[in-house]
């Protein structure tokens, strides 16, 4: 059974996380404030934050273990999978993304969603990169990215290294894990519309893409993961 994060530890991030953003210029928007209960009184109201999974997102990728393998996630913005299908319309997302010094966002591609990557400051973000042979993770086989529009290509498993300012496209099939060294980065994340229940494949089947959670307190805010749940 996938491994419980303690709401009291989620809550702990929550506020490290807001603490960090806001020492580089960046705030989040009004719904980020949020309490469950203002949540669950403007209910309907507020279908289309909950309803494209807007919100506060923290994982340990249901491993326990956040400090070594987990990433805090706010997703800003998110269009609609209809849209993209009719290829116009709300086609974008948005998220900011906090990846701790030598904290691991395991192996994973997307099948529909092409992101970009970007360092918005802080430490260096290393991202290693493999290509995809019938729908595997192939560590033999290197990729081709942009880099800030310039093209780089890559033998497998190469280190890509992006210091602040620098981001990386990613491609449907592009696999890759990423972690911070010499500090904590803000990331940030602009991609085509994304749906993180069904757009995740991750090499190692043992990783989930959300945390289960042992209510220890009371939440702070609730999760994108939350809403199903609590906002009944
Ligand atoms: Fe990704």
């Amino acid at each position: 059974m996938t491994k419980q994060m303690k709401r009291s530890d989620i809550n702990r991030i929550i506020r490290e996380s807001e603490a960090f953003m806001r020492s580089h210029g960046y705030v989040l928007p009004p719904f980020s404030r949020m309490t469950p209960n203002d949540m669950k009184v403007r209910k309907q109201e507020l279908g289309n934050i909950t309803g494209s999974g807007l919100g506060w997102d923290i994982t340990d990728f249901g491993l326990g273990d956040f400090q070594k393998t987990g990433l805090f996630l706010f997703t800003t913005r998110n269009g609609h999978i209809e849209d993209l299908k009719q290829g116009r319309g709300m086609l974008y997302a948005e998220k900011a993304m906090i990846s701790r010094k030598d904290q691991l966002t395991p192996m994973h591609k997307h099948v529909f969603k092409t992101e970009d990557i970007i360092n918005r400051g802080g430490g260096t973000l290393v991202l290693e990169l493999f290509g995809d042979t019938d729908g595997h993770c192939d560590r033999d086989r290197g990729t081709t990215v942009a880099c800030d529009g310039l093209l780089r290509n890559l033998r497998p498993g190469e280190k890509l290294k992006l210091a602040a300012g620098e981001s990386v496209t990613l491609k449907p099939g592009d696999w890759h894990g990423f972690w911070a060294e010499g500090g904590d980065v803000f990331v940030a994340e602009v991609s085509t519309v994304n749906d993180d229940n069904t757009d995740n494949y991750f090499e190692d089947p043992a990783i989930s893409r959300f945390s289960g959670i042992e209510e220890d307190e009371a939440p702070v805010h609730l999760l994108v993961s939350d809403y199903g749940a609590w906002l009944r």
